[in-house]
């Protein structure tokens, strides 16, 4: 359903931080077309990367350890046909291989690094990766060694701008005086607030821009009953806010949403998709949401939220929520 307008009109672009690139501004999610959110249908899920494209979505979002290394070989194709049009991002850090699985153990050492950025490179089939994120930081690792390793890579030309994933405010200011950091990928959405307090002040202080991932909750904030679909398989039924004792009261709150949305003539996700929009106005931040989907009708409902407009009441009756949210985001 594209509720709210359809389809969408290419999207306009925006400046990824102070010294970045222009890109469309709503990027796209790709993980869950190889793990952790049930089966994907591949043919419809290509369909939804070139659909993107046509739309003017410009950032793809991978990591080397989605499907194990499946994520970043599956869009392997897409580059190869459209390397000058997509800004693809992907990120390292964790350390599962398909020997190890349910290895989620992080490494930010300079030589795990250098060996991740090469085996990226390899899967997706390209030569240089436009922005390199590091997924998760390991405290025992000095900024100084990690993201002075990704420097490295920029000077060798291996990657054209830095990111970090789930910092706090003083490691982005610290890595930040080792070189640029043009994107800061945390978790962000009406459910999950966390980083307004001290992150995002800080990425404004800097020019870093937000890519606010789950932004529609891992799903939750779509409303339209859709946890009643999940499989045995999926990875959300172990996420606390999915547990049978919070799930009903998260739902609960949802469900404001979704009066708010059909009020307005909107879907719940693009309601949820114009407040990361104008929180971030209000907040004076660059965010480029990357909500994930594999459906060609979903992407066309996102990206339709970036002309929908929220009323201050609708922001008002918005801003409580996430305080009354059950379970921790993982
Ligand atoms: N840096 C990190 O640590 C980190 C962590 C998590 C995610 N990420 C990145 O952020 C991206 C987005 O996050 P996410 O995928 O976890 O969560 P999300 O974008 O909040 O939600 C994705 C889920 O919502 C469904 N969905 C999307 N649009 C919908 C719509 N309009 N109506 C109904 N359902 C809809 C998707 O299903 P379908 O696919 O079936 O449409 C999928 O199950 C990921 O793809 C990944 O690239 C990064």
């Amino acid at each position: 359903m594209t509720s709210h307008t359809h389809p969408p009109l290419p999207q306009p672009q925006i400046q990824l931080g102070k010294d970045g690139p222009l890109v469309g501004v709503q990027g796209l999610g790709c993980m869950g077309m190889s793990e952790f959110y049930g089966t994907t249908d591949e043919t419809e899920a290509r369909a939804t990367l070139e659909r993107a494209l046509e739309l003017g979505v410009t950032m793809f979002d991978t990591a080397d350890m989605y499907g194990l290394g499946a994520n970043e070989t599956f869009l392997k194709p897409f580059l190869q046909a459209h390397r000058d049009e997509v800004f693809i991002a992907t990120k390292f850090g964790y350390t599962r291989t398909p020997e190890n699985p349910h290895d989620w153990s992080v490494d930010n050492r300079p030589e795990h690094i250098r060996s991740a950025v090469d085996r990226s490179l390899q899967r997706l089939g390209i030569d240089t990766i436009d922005l390199y994120y590091m997924h998760r930081r390991h405290e025992a690792v000095p900024l100084e060694d990690s993201v002075g390793t990704m420097a490295e890579l920029v000077r060798l030309g291996k990657v054209r701008w830095l990111g970090l994933s789930a910092v706090t405010a003083s490691e982005l200011r610290a890595a930040s005086a080792i070189h640029p950091i043009t994107a800061l990928q945390s978790e962000w959405s009406v459910f999950t607030r966390e980083i307004e307090l001290k992150v995002i002040p800080a990425a404004v202080e800097l020019g870093t821009a937000l890519v606010p991932y789950s932004p529609l909750g891992r799903g939750m904030l779509t409303g339209k009953g859709f946890t009643a679909s999940l499989s045995e398989q999926d990875a959300r039924q172990m996420f606390p806010r999915f547990s049978p004792e919070n799930l009903s009261t998260n739902l609960k709150l949802v469900a404001r949403i979704e009066e708010a949305a059909a009020a307005l003539g909107a879907t719940t996700a693009q309601v949820a998709l114009a407040w990361i929009y104008a929180q971030s106005r209000k907040l004076g931040a660059t965010a480029v949401p990357i909500p994930g989907t594999r459906k060609r009708s979903r992407l066309e409902e996102n990206l339709a939220a970036t002309t929908l407009t929220l009323s201050d009441d609708v922001m008002a009756m918005l801003e409580p929520l996430g305080r009354s949210v059950q379970g921790v985001a993982v």
